[in-house]
């Protein structure tokens, strides 16, 4: 049966000729459901692609344009953007037994709508709608048969944030705990618990350039989650590092990290279960001083019982970080969402005037996205000097 026919208007279909894979329909007057599988054309009947219809996130999803050469969305054409995908990190070099790595991201790899993480023998593949499940259901097939994976894990991240995740498993579950392998170093995750696994792998370059600034210095990371970029610091040389999350269990699942590490010198690597603004506020009144320190913020969160967000609240955060910091010291800040625009401006607001910008950088290679879609580019790192 052919799929139904979506008309789309001159400026959405501009967008999907110059390169544009998330076509956001809220202007648009779409009946198909949600979850059908389209063809796109435009007002003079010449087809522009086959879509997926997303209506919870006001989103056309082009999976393929007439040049790609295929009829319809199924798991052949599935199947051939993880093998390009999966070529792509290979050339990177990332691929390997127990490797963590991003091998689908989006747009940037002819999947708008997916992202997929490999850890080890297992993979994490995020659908960003529930109507998105049953491509990714072929989506996971395929990464499991081109990555000669044991099982994907589907999982839904929708839009809202809702705290109970849905998720599937496409052959061997995994355990409830495993140890991946990111540049040699040992992380744990858990592949079926939240919606997070415990490693951020958009970080992992962070991390190699965190480890030149590390040495010697005594290390504050904020926001610490399960102290990857902690672990880093750690194993390059760094005097201390102080890791600070509100979450109990993230900071044993940190504690954790290190002992996999062989990093087990309780007065060196400190753990603090606590709010981070509250425990700059104590130890800026105690004088204690920290040479790096790492701020990774969640983007929104209500852990000191009122919202923070980013944008607000960052400013005065990096203004509290700085007064615990000496000249020649180290601010490595990240931002992971585009929409509070620039970070360096941010940290010019709480630096008021202190500090030299000596490292910027945003998303890895394993996470392209469209030229004709900038506002995919989410995540900002910046690190200054004071
Ligand atoms: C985006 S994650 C940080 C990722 C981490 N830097 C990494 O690279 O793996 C956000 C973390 O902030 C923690 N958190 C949220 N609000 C906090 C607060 N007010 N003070 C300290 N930690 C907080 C959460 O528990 C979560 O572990």
């Amino acid at each position: 049966m052919a799929e139904p026919i979506v008309t789309l208007p001159a400026e959405a279909a501009a967008f999907v000729r110059g390169g544009g894979r998330d076509v956001d329909t809220a202007r648009l007057a779409i009946t198909a459901a949600t979850g059908a599988r389209v063809r796109l054309d435009d007002d003079g009947g010449d087809e522009l692609g086959l879509a997926v219809v997303d209506l919870d996130n006001q989103r056309l999803r082009v999976l393929a344009t007439p040049a790609d050469g295929f009829a319809r969305i199924d798991g052949a054409l599935l199947g051939w953007r993880v093998e390009r995908a999966l070529a792509w990190r290979t050339r990177l070099g990332l691929p390997g037994p127990d490797n963590a790595y991003r091998l689908l991201h989006g747009g940037g790899d002819g999947v708008p709508g997916f992202t997929c993480d490999v850890l080890g023998r297992w993979a994490v593949l995020y659908a960003y709608a529930p109507a998105l499940v049953p491509v990714a259901r072929q989506l996971a097939e395929a990464v499991r048969g081109f990555a000669r994976l044991d099982g994907v894990v589907i999982k839904v991240r929708a839009r809202g944030g809702a705290t109970d995740v849905i998720q599937e498993i496409i052959g061997d579950p995994p355990p409830e705990r495993h140890v991946v392998l990111e540049r040699e170093v040992p992380f744990e995750v858990h592949a079926t618990g939240g919606l997070n696994v415990g490693l951020f792998t958009d970080m992992r370059e962070h991390r190699v350039g965190l480890a030149r600034h590390a040495p010697g210095r005594t290390v504050l990371n904020l926001f610490s989650y399960t102290g990857a970029l902690s672990v880093a610091c750690a194993r390059a040389g760094a005097a201390a590092v102080t890791s600070v999350d509100t979450s109990a269990g993230v900071q044993a699942w940190a504690q954790g990290n290190f002992a996999r590490s062989h990093l087990v010198d309780a007065a060196r690597w400190r753990f603090e279960t606590g709010d981070a603004v509250r425990f700059l506020a104590r130890a800026a009144k105690a004088k204690e001083r920290y040479e790096l320190v790492l701020i990774d913020p969640p983007t929104f969160s209500t852990a000191r019982g009122k919202a923070w967000t980013l944008d607000r609240d960052y400013p005065e955060l990096i203004a509290q970080a700085a007064a615990v910091i000496p000249d020649g010291g180290l601010l490595w800040l990240a931002a992971n969402t585009h929409e509070l625009g620039s970070l360096v401006r941010l940290a010019q607001r709480g630096l008021r005037g202190r500090g030299v910008i000596v490292d910027q950088g945003g998303l890895p290679a394993d996470y392209p996205t469209l030229a004709a879609q900038p506002r995919d580019r989410y995540l900002q790192v910046v690190s200054l000097r004071l």
